[in-house]
């Protein structure tokens, strides 16, 4: 087999949810890349227009789906408008997600609530669509949890806890749809340099962000932030039938956070 023969994903179509910019994006690039069919959900139109247009602009398959993955006529909306255009779901990245700072007193209920909805709620909603159309041929299902699913970090209290639902949700859905030929793993990332960080700095650090840009980084002890195209690369390997022995398992990819930090 030639070099160039793998990771590729010809012929399967990828919906990356909140494909529209950051990691995303990447993977949705990097998919197309690789001979997918992919489908951005999003929802931020405009945003993800721009990212399928420029995918589409390079001779590859990407088109814009919009879609609040927090409500479920919205998911079920998108995931009925792609299952007519493309008669097999194969791949499915579970990327979307926001953020929030605060300790579990300074969280309010309204927080909590919007995160759970988001975070959790929104992949639960996507599950439930795409199954279905999956169960039929079996796929991949990528989860984008975080290193925050399996350590302690400050002031995350709600995003924390959407993250290790996510953990813990891939291992569930892994196991109960092995019998479908369906593989389920996730990601989990330290700190990656996205629009969510430059706005989390802008709006938290005003007049400091390169400063705090650079504190940041130096908490990953390779010195830097992730580069999404980097989350994207390793995104490609698990959806690829190269991946075929894993299933139910957590990647950190995180230059050295989890295990160097001491
Ligand atoms: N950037 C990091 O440092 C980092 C680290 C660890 C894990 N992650 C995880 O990686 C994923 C992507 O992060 P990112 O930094 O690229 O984020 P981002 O904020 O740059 O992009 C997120 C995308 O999701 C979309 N989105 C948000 N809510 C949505 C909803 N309800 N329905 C549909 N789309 C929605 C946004 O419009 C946006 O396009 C997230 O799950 C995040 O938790 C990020």
């Amino acid at each position: 087999m030639k070099n160039d023969d793998l990771f590729r994903l010809d012929g399967k179509t990828a919906l990356v949810t909140g494909g529209a910019k950051g990691i995303g994006a990447a993977i949705a690039r990097m998919f197309a890349n690789r001979g997918a069919r992919v489908f951005i959900l999003d929802r931020d139109r405009e945003a993800g227009e721009q990212t399928a247009a420029a995918i589409a602009s390079t001779n590859r398959q990407a088109a814009f789906c919009f879609c609040d993955q927090a409500d479920p006529e919205s998911v079920e909306t998108a995931i009925e408008q792609i299952v007519g255009e493309a008669d097999k779901l194969d791949i499915l990245v579970n990327n979307a997600a926001i953020a929030h700072i605060g300790t579990a007193e300074t969280t309010s209920a309204e927080d909590m609530d919007r995160l759970l909805r988001v975070n959790v709620g929104g992949v639960h909603n996507m599950l439930r669509a795409v199954l279905p159309h999956m169960k039929k041929r079996g796929g991949v299902i990528l989860n984008l949890a975080s290193i925050a699913s399996g350590l302690g970090l400050p002031e995350r209290f709600a995003y924390s806890s959407t993250k290790g639902a996510i953990a813990t949700m891939t291992l569930s859905v892994a196991r109960d749809y092995l019998p479908y030929g369906i593989r389920c793993n996730s990601l989990s990332p330290a700190r990656v340099h996205t629009p969510f960080v430059d706005g989390y700095l802008a709006e938290n650090y005003p007049g400091r962000e390169e400063e705090m840009y650079k504190k940041l980084s130096a908490t990953q002890p390779i010195g830097r932030m992730g580069r999404p195209e980097e989350i994207a690369a390793f995104a490609l390997y698990l959806c690829s039938d190269e991946a075929a022995f894993l299933t139910g398992c957590d990647y950190p990819i995180d230059g050295g956070f989890k295990n160097l930090n001491t």
